[in-house]
């Protein structure tokens, strides 16, 4: 059958643009349009060279894997070619069915035939790598490029701590491991807050930054980019028995000192697979980095082989993916939030996007100096970001789509709720409201932390009635919370009798509390819930916390001169001190005791990090057993810290630790040093 005209316009016009975009994506570093856009279009140009096998042409995105290498990096021929795989994007179980038809039928079996086994497991968003260890020592990486020559990044990978240099165990002559290099998104974020509050232009997703890292001349920029690291799959090799199935190749590839994923399990048949698609799914959003789908493989490497490939992809493998975290769409508008302490947050106002599974109408534009950065204008069309629970943030605008109608974002002089003058400070990349609790918007916010789970956790009292209750001048503070009448709530819009009899009932019962959540609850400038915690444990009760100077404050682990400075001017405050002695004549109330004594026991005097997810104990519980132990237990790694306790997918906490040279335990470490005995480090001697 002839291709029809249209087709072969519409195969030569995709594939235009994909190249285009291509090219901004690999070459420029600087991404034209979403991802979940480009896999759309390459998945149309795709469908149309498989009804119209004519239209395939060798230099079609489809027949490439990656992108062009960087010129100046040098290239690096595959022993065994870097595949692909393909995509099914089906949402329901259907493509975990068609997978194990495919496999089924590729293998001719029938329905007599028992289940096929597969290994499961997440499919990363980083970078894929190829690492060939020589008798136990890596000598080169390289990145995929088209599949057959890749990049020598061998430089920039050795800085990643993940990455054994050399490998535990009895080493092969030749191993060469597969996997990819990612990063955090805890690390992504906190490297975007370091670049935001320099001033200097933020990074676009983790995937694109750990890419990015790995693919420089200079390693020492890769050093300083906090990169994470799994193992997956495995290229040539020599003088190794290879593992018969893939989980055990997974097995082997821990035992040679690779992180391998924890989430991963070998499935019977196609339950097997849509049990673990729907598990993954549920977990997607508190997993601590971004995947977009899970993998599936035949797990027996013999049938593997039996299977083959289709061009450039393996029939025994497949990728199911998930909604897309990024996604095109229209900022209407910007306005202003204002914060608890005042702060003016520019928040977008999207065209509602379906974006990592929930349909997002709002975002985050974090600060004026951050709009300009990213020039992002009011009408532009612009890339949306929602990955895990962290708010859904504007990556930047979609330049191509400009057409001159779009305005730019002028950040207003004063409050838009109490017209209060905005300052600046000059240090500060934020402008806050300066009518402190005259603002019904800080007053709004101030009783909403109040009254939030961490804090005084009154059910019922949600966000909008806080702010009829504000709006009409029923509650001016905390305070007025513990007057209201079942009668005064249930005036309210949307507010019934029984409603609002639970609400004064909650309001009641959260009288009853502990220091720590009063603490925190009274919402003092950088006073979380960790330092409230610190705090309340330190002074014991609210008198001796109140009578502090800044001196007595940074007695307290992890309270250094900056929050003392904001917790003594909170107290200074007079209204402050008014509102505190209103909430004790509401009656709340909280059982005191002693302040902490110079703790006793094996780890008295020594401060203590811990990170990642170890083996057995959960944070809150090593926590409790280090406590115990006389240790304290602080947030982040400095000069001060006795021990970094390290668990899986450790990310820039052990790299800070190995640098400044802090002692790295494991679980088991720990349990030595908390039974008082010798403590077996983890810190490499080769790293
Ligand atoms: S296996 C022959 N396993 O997905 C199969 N790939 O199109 C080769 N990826 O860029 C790949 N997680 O970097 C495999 N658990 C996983 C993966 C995975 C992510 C990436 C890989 C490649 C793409 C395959």
């Amino acid at each position: 059958m002839a291709v029809p005209d249209s087709e072969v316009q519409r195969a030569a016009a995709l594939r235009a643009e994909l190249l285009r975009h291509a090219h901004a994506y690999y070459v420029l570093d600087a991404p034209t349009v979403p991802d979940a856009e480009y896999d759309r279009l390459f998945e149309a140009l795709q469908a149309l060279e498989r009804d119209f096998p004519e239209l395939r042409t060798p230099d079609s995105p489809t027949q490439r894997i990656g992108g062009a290498p960087l010129p100046e990096l040098a290239e690096v021929q595959h022993a065994v070619p870097m595949l692909s795989i393909y995509t099914e994007t089906d949402k329901s179980a259907q493509g975990a069915l068609a997978f194990d038809a495919r496999v089924r039928r590729g293998l001719g079996l029938d329905d007599t035939d028992p289940a096929v086994r597969y290994s499961a497991e997440l499919k990363f968003d980083g970078l894929a790598i190829s690492l060939r260890y020589e008798h136990g020592v890596l000598v080169r990486a390289a990145t995929r490029g088209d599949g057959q020559t890749g990049e020598d990044v061998t430089h920039t990978v050795r800085t990643i701590g993940q990455i054994p240099l050399r490998l535990q165990g009895d080493a092969p002559e030749v191993l060469e491991v597969r996997g990819e290099i990612y990063m955090r998104r805890d690390d992504f974020e906190r490297l975007n807050a370091s670049q935001r509050e320099r001033g200097e232009k933020t990074f676009v997703n983790p995937r694109n930054t750990a890419a990015g890292a790995i693919r420089q001349l200079d390693p020492a920029i890769t050093r300083r980019r906090p990169l994470s690291f799994f193992a997956y799959g495995l290229g040539q090799t020599a003088g190794w028995t290879e593992p018969a199935t893939h989980s055990g190749l997974l097995d082997a590839l821990a035992g040679f000192g690779f992180p391998v994923c924890e989430h991963r399990c070998v499935a019977e048949g196609p339950a097997g697979l849509i049990d673990f698609h729907a598990r993954i799914e549920a977990q997607r959003d508190a997993l601590p980095y971004d995947i977009d789908g899970v993998v599936y493989k035949v797990d027996d490497r013999s049938l593997q082989r039996e299977l083959g490939f289709v061009s450039r992809e393996p029939r025994w493998a497949v990728a199911h993916k998930y909604p897309a975290q990024e996604e095109m769409t229209r900022l209407l508008d910007i306005e202003i939030q204002v914060g608890r302490t005042g702060a003016l947050t520019p928040v977008a106002r999207l065209a509602p996007v379906f974006v990592g599974g929930v349909t997002v109408t709002n975002a985050t534009l974090h600060n004026e100096d951050e709009i300009r950065r990213k020039d992002v204008r009011i009408g532009d069309q612009v890339i949306v970001r929602r990955a895990g629970d962290v708010i859904p943030e504007i990556v930047g605008p979609v330049l191509a789509h400009r057409d001159g109608s779009e305005r730019e974002f002028v950040m207003p002089t004063t409050c838009p709720v109490c017209g209060s003058h905005a300052v600046r400070g000059e240090d500060e990349a934020v402008a806050r409201c300066s009518g402190g609790l005259f603002c019904a918007a800080q007053r709004t916010q101030a009783i909403i932390h109040f009254a939030s789970r961490k804090a005084l956790d009154i059910e019922g009292l949600g966000d909008k009635l806080i702010e009829q209750l504000v709006e009409q001048g029923l509650v001016k503070t905390a305070a007025d919370l513990f007057s209201l009448s079942v009668d005064t709530l249930a005036a309210l819009e949307r507010m019934a009798q029984k409603s609002a009899a639970n609400v004064v009932a909650a309001i009641d019962k959260s009288r009853n509390t502990t220091l720590q959540r009063f603490i925190y609850a009274l919402g003092i400038r950088n006073v979380g819930e960790s330092t409230a915690r610190d705090l309340a444990r330190h002074f014991g009760g609210l008198d001796a916390l109140l009578g502090a100077d800044v001196a007595a404050l940074e007695a307290v682990p992890d309270v250094g001169p900056i929050v003392a400075k904001c917790i003594v001017e909170f107290f200074a405050e007079p209204h402050n001190r008014d509102v505190i002695a209103a909430l004790r004549a509401a009656g709340i109330c909280w059982e005191e005791h002693e302040p902490a004594q110079a703790a006793s026991g094996p780890l008295a005097g020594k401060t203590l990090v811990i990170t990642g997810t170890l083996p057995s104990l959960s944070r809150d519980e090593a926590r409790a057993l280090v406590e115990a132990a006389g240790g304290k237990v602080a947030g982040s790694v400095s000069k001060k810290t006795d021990y970094l306790v390290a668990g899986e997918a450790a990310g820039s906490k052990l790299a800070k630790a190995e640098s400044l040279g802090v002692p790295v335990l494991d679980e088991a470490a720990l349990h030595a040093l908390l039974a008082g005995g010798d403590t077996n480090l983890l810190t490499e001697s080769s790293t």
